[in-house]
């Protein structure tokens, strides 16, 4: 999915089907660096999750420094739309139930 903000730009998020149709994973979420904190990032996720409710699957993210933003800002950034660290895991990630409830994202 992508969202045009401008002729220069535009905010993207990217998810592939993960180990079967029931799970997504978000390979990618980019906001060009001058648009960061303008609600892009939040569209795309909200956009995202209301599908991946509406699909019954669930979503998969794997929070990296990779493009520059701060680990633990992402995590509280994915904790607002309903994702939760998998502890243990051998790299950590994060996941996402679907819900019925959850999403009045429109
Ligand atoms: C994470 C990202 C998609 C958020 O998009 P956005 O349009 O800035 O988000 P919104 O304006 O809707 O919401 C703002 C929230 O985004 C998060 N955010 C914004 N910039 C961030 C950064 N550099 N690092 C981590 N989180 C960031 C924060 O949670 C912020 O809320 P806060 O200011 O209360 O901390 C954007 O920062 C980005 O593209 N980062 C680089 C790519 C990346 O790291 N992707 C994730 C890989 S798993």
């Amino acid at each position: 999915m992508i969202i045009p903000i401008d002729k220069m730009a535009s905010a993207v998020i990217d998810v592939t089907p993960w180990e079967n149709s029931t799970s997504l994973y978000i390979s990618r979420i980019f906001v060009p660096y001058h648009y960061r904190c303008k609600g892009y990032g939040t569209k795309l996720m909200e956009t995202t999750c209301g599908n991946a409710d509406k699909n019954g699957q669930t979503l998969y993210v794997h929070p990296t420094a990779n493009y520059g933003s701060n680990v633990k800002r992402l995590i509280k950034f994915f904790e607002k739309f309903g994702f939760k660290q998998v502890v243990n895991a051998r790299e950590p990630y994060m996941v996402r139930m679907p819900s019925e409830t959850r999403h009045d994202y429109s």
